[in-house]
């Protein structure tokens, strides 16, 4: 039950739920959809879990987002597989394409399943993490709304174009990365705003393609179109490494939208009313290099050099990626989910319209 903004797992699970299926999404889907949303908050990734609610609501309202599945295979090889998403939920597509690609790599050693003409799929990390269950090494990219500059530029093209990569390990925890390749998201800009502070240089460039430390002034000339966005991950120019960021935002621009002929760039949400976002899905087998048992014991190994390793002053701890979020995980899974005031309320508004009651309510 709602506890202030604090939330069972199981409550937010059937609200969610109960949310999608009252705009005709099928119980199976609104449970994958839910699902993905809902690790996301327990992860600790507020901005994509049930925060994004209303992006879903909105799309399947107005209709580019289909309620029902109707995703097809158009191109099939014994490794490869291209998914036409059919404008269904991000999450249901992208679940079922790393289905086939974990299948495949069972069958073959990889599976490599792209897909166009889909949604929004969440977090980049749940359909890595579904390759651990089975041994795999995962990996998901999926391209996204263009609010990212390119070095030297002065107007979004690229999306924060995530990538996510898991590998399992034996006893210690498994490795998953999962990224933004921009150096923060516009929601961070926007708490900037909020707070009326200035940014840290290295988030996002003006109208000019300056980098600014103004939020007020970024966001409203994303908003007006006038030019600026998010700088990718290291930041403006070459000093800190941006071109680096942006050849990984235009890499995951290559692998989920140009490999699958999904949208690219500033077409992604060309039309806002017929998004075509693409996903790239990818399972490798380790047994087929090597024992598994093997590469397992040195995952486990690298893993605590890393972490047994001398730590900056000040520092009491190295984390490997992932760590932080299963320790979040079973925190939220005992004491429930801490939601923000303004989710809270947005979840009530939706709940409200559609007739579906907010837990504890
Ligand atoms: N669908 C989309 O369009 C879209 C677009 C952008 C981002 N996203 C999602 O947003 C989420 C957030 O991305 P982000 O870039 O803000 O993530 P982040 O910066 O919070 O974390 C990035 C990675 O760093 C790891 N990490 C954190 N602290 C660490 C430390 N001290 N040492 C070692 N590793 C550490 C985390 O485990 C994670 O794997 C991701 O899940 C991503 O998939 C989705």
């Amino acid at each position: 039950m709602a506890d202030g903004s604090v939330i069972q797992e199981k409550a937010l699970r059937t609200f969610c739920e109960t949310v999608l299926t009252k705009l005709g999404v099928p119980p199976q889907d609104a449970y994958v959809t839910t699902d993905v949303l809902v690790l996301a908050d327990l992860r600790g990734i507020g901005s994509h879990g049930v925060a994004r609610l209303q992006r879903y609501v909105t799309g399947l309202k107005e209709g580019y987002i289909k309620p029902t599945d109707h995703s097809t295979i158009v191109r099939e090889t014994k490794a490869t597989a291209l998914f036409d998403g059919g404008q269904s939920l991000g999450q249901v597509v992208g679940k079922k394409a790393m289905e086939l690609a974990i299948k495949k790599a069972k069958e073959t050693a990889v599976g490599v399943v792209t897909v166009r003409n889909s949604n929004h799929y969440g977090i980049a990390g749940y359909y890595a993490l579904m390759a651990l269950d089975h041994d795999l090494i995962g990996m998901s990219m999926t391209n996204a709304a263009p609010l990212v500059v390119p070095t030297f530029g002065r107007t979004a093209i690229l999306g924060t174009n995530p990538i996510a990569i898991t590998a399992p390990t034996s006893k210690e925890t498994p490795f998953v990365f999962d990224m933004a390749t921009a150096t923060v998201p516009r929601g961070k800009v926007e708490v900037y705003n909020r707070q009326g502070k200035a940014m840290p240089k290295g988030y996002a460039v003006d109208e000019t393609g300056a980098d600014s430390t103004d939020p007020a002034r970024v966001l409203n000339a994303l908003a007006k179109r006038l030019g600026g966005g998010l700088l990718p991950l290291g930041g403006a120019g070459e000093e800190f490494g941006g071109h680096k960021g942006y050849g990984l935002a235009l890499m995951v621009d290559v692998l989920s939208g140009v490999l699958p002929g999904a949208a690219t760039g500033l077409q992604v949400y060309g039309d806002e009313k017929r998004p075509d976002v693409g996903h790239f899905f990818l399972a490798i087998d380790p047994a087929a290099f090597r024992p598994l048992d093997e590469f397992k014991s040195d995952m486990d190994r690298i893993a605590r050099e890393l972490k047994d390793s001398p730590k900056a002053a000040g520092q009491e701890r190295i984390y490997v990626a992932g760590e932080k979020s299963f320790a979040r995980m079973a925190k939220y899974r005992t004491e429930g989910i801490p939601l923000g005031p303004k989710v809270v309320e947005n979840l009530q508004q939706i709940g409200a319209e559609l007739g579906v009651a907010w837990p504890g309510a």
